[in-house]
């Protein structure tokens, strides 16, 4: 994804300046603010990005952008998504049975939007995985946070709500609250896509802006991309196990996750090995 990621912006920039040395071969060279036109996402932010008329401080790297265009959520979750099917081989085979159904190897999106074990799968990679497992925000003013259940304090006061102050940090703990027992029930930390064929009517209070999941987060600054982002991941797993078997290549509990705003996996065995998830491939061969 990567290196593929990096040739899109490499071709798309090499286009870009094409393009603008044609429409003015004889005055300047480069780009300018004005020139930014186009419709997508990684178009824009590579014009804006290469217009001559910003500081070079606030020029993004190649990284960057990359990173902007939701690389990192979607590979990592991606990335958990195999961790969880090669971890349950009978989900694995339940997957592969439904996108073997599939009588193309480039479906339409909307077909792929169709595959019902593909969408309880994702579902359920995005619950239990959590690619951003939590957020911040600081409140702008005094205010009162209701509660659903009221709590009794130290001193046997009950409480209905929790009094903040403007200025003060709030933490989301999105993956938390994504695998609340009080929420899914006594199985929210088991990883089970068939879940999400009758869920429990408490998650409806979630204000996720996707499947009552906060992993997208909810409100006015939830994530914009996570229409493209779920395209995105249905098309790559279903290309993947469709032609391939995935089993775990060292025991599960070397692999742990660590934070760095997105939760990536790494070894307890190769602590300096960076970011990996060890994974036997197989072509599939049906029998
Ligand atoms: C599995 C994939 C993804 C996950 C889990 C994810 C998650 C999130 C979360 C939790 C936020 C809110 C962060 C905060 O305000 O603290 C967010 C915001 C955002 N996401 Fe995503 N995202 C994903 C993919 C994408 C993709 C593919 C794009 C772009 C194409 C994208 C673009 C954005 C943008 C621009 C915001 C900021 C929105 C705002 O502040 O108004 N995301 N995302």
């Amino acid at each position: 994804m990567r290196r593929i990621g990096l040739q899109l912006i490499a071709e798309k920039k090499a286009a870009i300046l094409a393009d603008s040395r044609e429409k003015s071969s004889a005055a300047k060279d480069g780009v300018e603010r004005k020139d930014v036109h186009g419709r997508d996402l990684l178009t824009l932010l590579i014009k804006a990005n290469m217009a001559s008329d910003i500081p070079e401080s606030q020029r993004l790297t190649d990284d960057e952008v990359l990173a902007l265009a939701g690389h990192e959520t979607t590979s990592s979750a991606t990335t958990w998504c195999l961790f969880s099917l090669a971890e349950h081989p009978d989900i694995q085979r339940k997957l592969r049975e439904e996108l073997l159904t599939m009588p193309t190897d480039s479906p339409t999106m909307d077909e792929i939007m169709s595959l019902p074990y593909l969408e309880m799968v994702v579902k359920e990679v995005m619950r239990y995985h959590s690619p951003v497992p939590m957020t911040n925000r600081v409140a702008t003013k005094d205010d009162l946070i209701p509660l659903n259940k009221p709590f009794t304090d130290k001193r046997g006061q009950v409480h209905d709500s929790i009094p903040i102050s403007k200025g003060d940090p709030v933490m989301i703990p999105i993956l938390v609250i994504n695998r609340s027992k009080a929420l899914w029930g006594e199985d929210a930390h088991e990883f089970k896509p068939e879940r999400w064929e009758n869920t429990p009517e408490a998650i409806s209070s979630i204000p996720g802006v996707w499947s009552h999941i906060l992993s997208f987060l909810g409100g006015p600054r939830s994530c914009i991309g996570y229409r493209f982002s779920l395209v995105e991941m249905k098309a790559l797993i279903f290309t993947l196990v469709r032609a391939f078997e995935f089993e775990l290549a060292v025991p599960v509990t070397d692999i742990k996750k660590k934070s760095t705003i997105v939760q990536r996996p790494f070894l307890i065995s190769e602590p300096k090995g960076g970011s990996q998830m060890p994974l036997i491939i197989k072509p599939y061969r049906p029998l």
